[in-house]
C-alpha cells in the first residue's frame, strides 16, 4: 500500500464528473488500498477518488473507527428527512469548515471491490459522510453547500 497525493480545492479535477469503473481488477484493489491507507493517514473519515487524482466513481468511508466501506459507483436514492451539521474535507483547507444539511436517511447502492452489488440503508452521520463523498464524484464540494439558516 501507498500513501496518495490529496488534491486540493483549485484542483480542476475535484470539479470533475467522475466516470464509473468497469473494470474490478488488481489496479482497483490498489487503488481501494491506497485510498484507506491516505485517509487514516489524513485522519479523515471519508476519500473520493478524484480527492487522489483519479476520475472514477470511488468512494472509501469510515464514519466509525473500524468500520470500512469501499464503495463502487455509488447511487443514492429514498433520502428522507434533513441534519444540519459541520461538516470539513480533506481537499479544502479547515478555515472553511461549516454547516451543510444533509439528509438524515438515505439508500445507497453500490459494488464491492470483487464486483458485489449491495444495497444498504444509512442515516444519521454514515448517512452525512457518504453524501460528502459522492458530490465528489459529480464534481462538488460541500462548501458548495454551505448552510446559512439558523442552526436547529
Ligand atoms: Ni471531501
Amino acid at each position: 500500500m501507498a500513501l496518495r497525493n490529496i488534491f486540493q480545492e483549485g484542483e480542476p479535477i475535484l470539479r470533475r464528473i467522475a466516470r464509473e469503473v468497469t473494470s474490478f481488477d488488481e489496479r482497483l484493489h490498489i487503488l481501494l488500498d491506497d485510498m484507506a491507507e491516505t485517509m487514516r493517514k489524513a485522519n479523515g473519515v471519508g476519500l473520493a477518488g478524484p480527492q487522489v487524482g483519479i476520475s472514477r466513481r470511488v468512494i472509501v468511508i469510515e464514519p466509525e473507527e473500524g468500520a470500512l466501506t469501499e464503495m463502487i459507483n455509488p447511487v443514492i436514492s429514498d433520502a428522507e428527512g434533513e441534519q444540519i451539521g459541520a461538516e470539513g474535507c480533506l481537499s479544502v483547507d479547515s478555515s472553511k469548515n461549516c454547516q451543510v444539511k444533509r439528509p438524515m436517511s438515505l439508500t445507497v447502492s453500490y459494488f464491492d471491490r470483487n464486483g458485489g452489488k449491495h444495497t444498504e440503508r444509512a442515516e444519521g452521520w454514515k448517512a452525512r459522510v457518504i453524501c460528502h463523498e459522492c458530490d465528489h464524484l459529480d464534481g462538488i464540494l460541500f462548501i458548495d453547500k454551505a448552510y446559512r439558516g439558523k442552526k436547529k
